[in-house]
């Protein structure tokens, strides 16, 4: 225990998760595999160059990808995309599984994935990577963007549940 009372893991876990995040989709390509990882730590950094990051852990084999592919897409969900989310986070998933059970098209300027159903797409190319203890920062300028029209709630994730918008 430190002098500010910071016992272990666990405590961490539960104050950082009070902090509500949106819900993305990265994908990037290994070899000539689309491969793809649900993040919460996406975050905006920049905008002249305009910048984003998200953390990866060591551990996934996202990054092995994103690390030699260089570029990568963003696809923010909205609240209809608890399912995909949950499948992009489900550790042993196998690599090959097609990304075409999910509706994806090749995004205009890195020719990667764009998932149909999301929010608001980025596309980009790796700026910087920094190590970060047990996950890897990596910074991309953003190449392309979109939003799709309307208006459509978030998903939401808090306190370890997907949420949304009170309507
Ligand atoms: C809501 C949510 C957010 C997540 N955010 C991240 C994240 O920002 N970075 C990360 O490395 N893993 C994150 N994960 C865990 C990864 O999605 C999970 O470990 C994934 O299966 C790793 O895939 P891979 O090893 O097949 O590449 C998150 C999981 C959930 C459910």
């Amino acid at each position: 225990v430190t002098a500010d009372g910071f016992s272990d893991a666990a405590d961490y876990r539960r104050v950082i998760a009070r902090f509500a995040t949106g819900v993305s989709i990265v994908a990037t390509r290994f070899g000539d595999i689309d491969v793809a990882m649900t993040i919460n730590s996406l975050t905006s950094v920049s905008l002249h160059p305009t910048l984003v990051l998200f953390c990866v852990e060591k551990t996934a084999r996202f990054l092995d990808a994103v690390l030699a592919t260089k570029e990568w897409t963003v696809s923010i969900l909205g609240v209809e995309g608890e399912a995909v989310s949950r499948w992009f986070a489900t550790r042993g998933r196998p690599l090959e599984a097609p990304l075409e059970v999910w509706a994806t098209t090749p995004g205009p300027a890195t020719g990667l994935p764009l998932f149909d159903d999301a929010i608001g797409w980025l596309e980009c190319r790796t700026f910087a990577t920094h190590d970060a203890g047990d996950h890897t920062i990596v910074v991309g300028e953003v190449l392309g963007l979109a939003a799709a029209s309307g208006e459509r709630p978030p998903l939401l994730y808090y306190e370890s549940r997907y949420r949304t918008l009170p309507q």
